[in-house]
């Protein structure tokens, strides 16, 4: 007998709930039943968009029994409320990256779901990138021996009016910054799944271009747990934007990414059986420029977690060790110091 579809509600229809509601459609395990907006007039128009019941009320969309999972797509400075009265609802929570805009919302909301006993899984698709799987599955292998540095370059562009025409990116309440806790962390998420714990950072950041709060030009310094070093640079103001980088180098050899693509593979004893599918893209300079089939694997990860009662592929915790290094460079160019993080 084929299993019951897990229900999906979607809180927040703006660009990212396009890319939720074609994945959670193309998952057989996975049916979109309704999605919050945050007025009225944009229910109205959701609804005809995405062809399910639309409401504007939290109270009132948690109400719907046939939601199981709710995909949480608000601003990030606006996951901690809607997530706490999703874990309060007894609804699972598949959130959108980065889990929120400080250390203590993101601790709040995985001790919410925590205390409500829902599974929260944090968005981080190119983690499920092919060339990504490969690295790390090498470096489970220990085909790069002990790990000596890491490097994750996000030197990406934005045109002016992608901030110019939202209300909360490049701001500090809304986003959190901009080049690096926005668009680095995707990268930077990687650096930590890859090479372990931060233990301190050294960093500096700068708003050279844009007309915004957070940074466009970003770099810093990391030493890792385990002893070995990193770098990160970052921005949205380096036209006309590069793929992303992110550079592995172990005792025994190294391998470089490009927009997740193996590029350098460098590794002895083996030729390294190298992906020829590319799935995912880069949003160097084109926000949209991502594969709903990321999406759709950490769509299918959350039911599968759901059904098998174990932890999603990116917990909160996960989640939280990138903000954390992140708003760690904030800090350390603030205070001119390095920053031992917590
Ligand atoms: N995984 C990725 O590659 C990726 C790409 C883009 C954005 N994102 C993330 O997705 C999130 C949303 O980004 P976006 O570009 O879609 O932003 P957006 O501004 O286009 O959409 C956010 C929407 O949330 C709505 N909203 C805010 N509070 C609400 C509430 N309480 N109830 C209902 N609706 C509410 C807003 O009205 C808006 O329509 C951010 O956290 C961002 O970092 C992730």
């Amino acid at each position: 007998m084929s299993k019951k579809k897990l229900g999906f509600g979607i809180i927040g229809t703006g660009a990212i709930a396009g890319l939720h509601a074609a994945a959670i459609n193309a998952c057989d395990d996975a049916e979109l039943v309704a999605v919050c907006s945050s007025t009225q007039e944009r229910a109205t128009e959701a609804a005809k968009k995405f062809g399910v019941p639309a409401d504007h009320e939290l109270d009132k969309f948690f109400q719907r029994k046939e939601i199981d999972i709710v995909a949480i797509c608000t601003h990030s400075g606006n996951h901690l409320e809607p997530a706490i009265a999703a874990a309060k609802a007894g609804k699972h929570i598949l959130l959108e990256k980065p889990i929120e805009v400080s250390v203590a919302r993101a601790d709040e909301l995985i001790q919410a779901c925590k205390s409500a006993g829902v599974k929260l899984g944090v968005i981080f698709q190119n983690r499920l990138k092919p060339g990504y799987l490969q690295l790390k599955e090498a470096v489970n292998q220990g085909l790069l021996g002990k790990l000596l540095m890491g490097t994750a370059a996000i030197n990406w562009y934005r045109d002016p009016s992608y901030y110019s025409s939202s209300s909360w990116k490049g701001t500090l309440v809304g986003d959190g910054g901009a080049a690096l806790i926005n668009q680095g962390v995707h990268t930077i998420d990687l650096l930590l799944d890859i090479m372990g714990e931060a233990r301190a950072v050294y960093g500096q950041v700068r708003t050279m271009v844009h007309d915004i709060e957070g940074e466009d030009v970003g770099a810093a310094l990391i030493n890792f747990k385990s002893g070995a070093l990193g770098t990160i640079t970052g921005g949205t103001a380096l036209y006309p934007g590069n793929p992303e980088r992110l550079e592995i180098y172990g005792e025994k050899g190294n391998v470089i990414l490009e927009a997740g693509k193996i590029v350098t593979w460098n590794v002895s004893g083996s030729t390294g059986d190298l992906p020829t599918s590319e799935v995912g893209g880069s949003g160097a300079s084109d926000p949209m420029a991502i594969d709903y089939r990321l999406h759709l694997g950490q769509v299918q990860d959350m039911v599968d977690a759901v059904r098998d009662n174990r932890e999603p592929m990116v917990t909160g915790e996960d989640a939280r060790q990138s903000l954390a290094l992140i708003l760690g460079i904030y800090q350390s160019s603030r205070e001119g110091k390095q920053i031992v993080l917590k």
